[in-house]
């Protein structure tokens, strides 16, 4: 079992597609173990970006990501990272698979709806930026007893 970070991104809030969004994963068979809407402060976003510092993308990302509301979310089961990966579709929608999020919704590179880990290290790295581990919701003894 696998968690991952998973963030609706402004422009996917300002678009009406946190449902679109959200129902994907779900039928995908993934669990949803946190979630959280919110307005990214300065600092937290530079944390979370902290490894793109410097690149041409930096500051026009850093503006948009904190430009509105986002909805993140953190995702668990097998392969959960690149599962995720998978259904989300290339940085660049002209690159995207169709079937994806992005070549489904997605027409700029800069305004893509939504961000996903990329890796293990940085699922747990960027879990830990926006939720306490108290926050998590353990199914075990949950959600069995109902389906
Ligand atoms: S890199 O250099 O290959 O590691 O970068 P990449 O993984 O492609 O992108 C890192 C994050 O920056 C976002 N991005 C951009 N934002 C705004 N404008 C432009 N031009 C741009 N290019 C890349 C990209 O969506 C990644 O953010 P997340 O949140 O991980 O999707």
């Amino acid at each position: 079992m696998e968690r991952t970070f998973l963030m609706v991104k402004p422009d996917g809030v300002q678009r009406g597609l946190i449902g679109e969004i959200v129902s994907r994963f779900e039928r995908k068979g993934l669990q949803l173990s946190a979630a959280k809407f919110m307005v990214l402060s300065e600092e937290l976003a530079e944390k979370h970006y902290e490894e793109h510092k410097g690149k041409v993308f930096y500051e026009p990302l850093l503006t948009f990501i904190t430009s509105g509301p986002v909805f993140a979310m953190v995702w668990q089961g097998d392969n959960a990272i690149a599962l995720s990966r998978a259904l989300i579709g290339k940085t660049d929608a002209i690159d995207a698979s169709p079937g994806t999020i992005r070549s489904d919704f997605a027409v700029h590179t800069n305004f893509n709806l939504i961000h996903g880990s990329d890796s293990a290290a940085n699922a747990e790295k960027e879990i830990s930026i926006y939720f306490s581990p108290s926050e998590l919701i353990d199914y075990e003894h949950t959600i069995q007893r109902w389906i």
